[in-house]
């Protein structure tokens, strides 16, 4: 597939352009974009498009990373299928990277048919390759949903404080650290039920061969990030060390995924087809163009592949993802470059105090993305070390930098040059020292946003955006225009200011490029590229009359932003399993990473609350369960015309006939839940002090008497 168009890009090539393939990380379909991911995709964007730039043929792709237990069952909870679910989330997410300038090539799907047949490629060829085998392992299972249990689907008692509902890795009461197995009554998430052990047959990527270990060891040697080397060093251990385990890339249905070939019932996990999905995007992208894109992905191939992380997910990227390239037929990457994970004044980021802040809340409180994009770029230095936004901080800055030294240039200059000189330069003062010194600094600026250290490039920037506007204050232009025998003295001032100006812009356009394009217009020149820190203003070529670029962040709109996310908390928080699963996911990964955990809510909405089915329930009978010194078991009438079964942890306060015949509340739609003696059909409400053990004391609720059996309390 050797298209026409290739050869046409080719031929018509400069020396030294160079074939660039970069990528994100696929953004996971069951939740939105905020801004600690953005962190990674203004990350990505500006190096880009610092390279296209240059000329060289880049190419940036993302997707919806779509597969998987979350999306599954969030989209059942909503009513709908998950293609459903995925073509609503992608519509949003795309919004999202277009508000902040994410300039994507291709922004595609992971369920696509491009994913499933490279998925299939990928999988077979290392099956051919012997790396592929089966084995049988025991996991938890859903006996009531009839499913195997991710760890995160599954909660309990902590085993050493009891407290309730708790993750299987560790609690968040006490703080203690365990297993899964160690959960004392553990439930699925998913129906209450409690998990049994069950046998299944899995597939596994031999990473633990020696082949793969071997290529490893060579391959890591390439990475850019020493912490990254570092990392992968203590992975692979010792050569004999043996230290790899084999890595396992199925999972049973019913999983929303690609099947496997050849294995019916057997899905891939979600994250073979995930990095896979890079391929994806890129190959619907080569079909568009009439690229060739198995020349950019053979083994030898001279162009290039970079992938921007989280340092999350390193291992996925650094072990399985080289690993599965290389023993299927693929070229393998460039390098892998691992970003660090953003706090929000120094703490994680918290739905509380309104810190989880959304791509979308950004956008609607009216904030420029565009400020966003400096903040994060002036401190991105390349490594993997987290990064705080400090709203104060973020205010100072844009006002300070943006708007005080860089913008101030070209309001203060623009004016002179339209009213006075009819908007046109004045040729001979383009080699003024101060713009030579401009365009020596231009190839540097580029040479930092190519190494990723776009803090440097900033800090530069504006060491010469203070010396621009030390030049104005001592040529003080407002004085030369008070008397027309300085004309030529206030042309060549405007002119070097305007000018100047220009430059800047070029230094900062990877970060702002909406604000570049505006320049670019104000100016009347083509866009931007490095090389045109030599082509000066022309006075061919007037300015146009200066419009007001960027505004002063206002605090009143922080304010705005916080109160927007601790709102729009209210609108969407919900005990979902879909967010109960991503909450201990953000929590795991925050312990070794310190991502972000999104913490609890304060209150809910009313619609929050109308999920919950209150009814008034009357106790026909009441028992003591046998082989439980906690339990009671309640019959309970609900006005359904049949009895429901209830265990009720209430044996220390009530003895059974105190119960009989009394009125209650109970919870009508909580899931059933399979327990040691029987399945209980719901939850009575009982009152108690916070410290159950300073205070004991358990205290069911009574309706005012002329309440009904299945009354709504609402
Ligand atoms: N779906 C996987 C990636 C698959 S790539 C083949 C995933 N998705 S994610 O939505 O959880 O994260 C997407 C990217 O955003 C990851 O690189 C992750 O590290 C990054 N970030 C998510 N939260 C972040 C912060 N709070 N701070 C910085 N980066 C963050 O992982
Ligand atoms: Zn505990």
């Amino acid at each position: 597939m050797s298209a026409p168009a290739t050869d046409l890009r080719a031929a018509g090539a400069p020396q030294g352009r160079r074939q660039i393939l970069v990528t994100s990380a696929l953004p996971y379909a069951n939740g939105q974009i905020h801004i600690g991911h953005l962190v990674e995709y203004i990350q990505t964007d500006i190096w880009v498009r610092a390279l296209r730039m240059h000329g060289h043929e880049v190419y940036y792709v993302g997707a919806d990373d779509t597969h998987g237990t979350p999306v599954m069952l969030r989209a059942e909870k909503e009513g709908i299928t998950p293609q459903q679910l995925i073509a609503r989330v992608w519509q949003e997410h795309k919004r999202d990277f277009d508000s902040f300038g994410i300039s994507f090539d291709n922004y595609y799907s992971t369920d696509s048919a491009e994913n499933r047949e490279l998925s299939e490629s990928v999988y077979t060829a290392l099956r051919d390759a012997g790396l592929i085998e089966t084995r049988d392992i025991e996991q938890a299972y859903d006996p009531v949903r009839n499913m195997f249990l991710p760890d995160r689907f599954i909660k309990g008692e902590c085993p050493k404080c009891g407290a309730k509902d708790q993750y299987g890795d560790s609690c968040e009461v006490c703080g203690s650290t365990y297993q899964p197995t160690d959960l004392v009554n553990p439930y699925s998430v998913v129906s209450g039920a409690t998990p049994v052990r069950k046998t299944s047959t899995h597939y596994f990527f031999r990473l633990s061969d020696p082949r793969c270990e071997n290529f490893l060891r060579a391959w890591v040697s390439g990475l850019a990030q020493p912490e990254a080397t570092n990392k992968m060093r203590e992975w692979l251990g010792e050569p004999g060390e043996a230290k790899l385990a084999d890595w396992d890339i199925s999972r049973d249905a019913p999983y929303f995924g690609f099947e496997i070939p050849g294995a019916p019932g057997k899905y891939f996990y979600v994250w073979l087809d995930a990095p896979v999905g890079y391929y994806a995007s890129f190959k619907n992208l080569c079909d568009r163009l009439g690229l060739d894109f198995y020349a950019w992905v053979k083994p030898g191939s001279k162009t290039e592949q970079y992938h921007f992380i989280g340092k999350d997910i390193l291992y996925f990227h650094t072990l399985f993802w080289p690993a599965m390239l290389e023993f299927s037929g693929h070229r393998t990457p460039t390098n892998v470059f691992a970003h660090g994970f953003l706090t929000v004044d120094g703490a994680k980021m918290s739905k509380s105090r309104g810190t989880f802040i959304t791509a979308q809340s950004y956008v609607d409180t009216g904030l420029n993305p565009e400020w966003l994009r400096y903040y994060f770029a002036a401190k991105l230095n390349g490594t993997m070390e987290d990064l705080d936004l400090n709203l104060e901080d973020f205010q100072a800055r844009v006002n300070s930098d943006l708007v005080g030294k860089y913008i101030n240039i070209a309001s203060r200059a623009a004016g002179f040059l339209s009213k006075r000189f009819d908007g046109r330069v004045q040729d001979s003062a383009m080699q003024h020292p101060l713009l030579v010194a401009l365009r020596v600094a231009i190839p540097q600026i580029a040479a930092h946003y190519e190494a990723r250290d776009y803090g440097r490039a900033l800090r530069q920037t504006m060491e010469l955006a203070d010396a621009v506007n030390g030049y104005v204050d001592t040529a003080k232009p407002w004085d030369q225009a008070k008397d027309p025998a300085n004309a030529v003295a206030l042309h060549e001032t405007c002119t070097v200011s305007i000018e100047a100006f220009r430059l800047l812009s070029l230094a900062l356009k990877p970060v702002l490029p909406t604000l570049a394009a505006a320049v670019e217009a104000f100016l009347s020149i083509e866009p931007l590229q490095w090389s045109h820190a030599d082509t000066p203003l022309s006075s061919q070529q007037p300015i146009t009359a200066y419009k007001h670029l960027m505004t002063r962040v206002d605090p009143k709109q922080i304010d705005a932003l916080l109160a927007a996310n601790r709102e729009s908390l209210q609108a969407t928080e919900a005990a979902a399993p879909a967010d109960a699963a991503s909450k201990a996911k953000a929590k795991a990964a925050a312990k070794d990473a310190g991502k972000n955990d999104d913490g609890a809510s304060d209150t809910i909405s009313i619609d929050d609350f109308a999920k919950i089915d209150l009814r008034i329930a009357l106790i026909v009978d009441c028992n003591v369960v046998e082989g439980s010194d906690k339990l009671l078991q309640l019959t309970l009438d609900v006005g359904e015309g049949r009895t429901r079964n209830v265990f009720s942890g209430i044996r220390s306060a009530y003895r059974p006939e105190d119960l009989k015949g009394k009125f209650t509340v109970m919870v009508a739609n909580l899931a059933p839940r399979k327990m040691k003696f029987g399945v209980s059909e719901g939850m009575v409400l009982a009152a108690s002090a916070a410290d159950e053990k300073a205070e004991p004391g358990l205290y069911i609720l009574e309706p005012h008497s002329g309440a009904k059996p299945g009354m709504r309390v609402r």
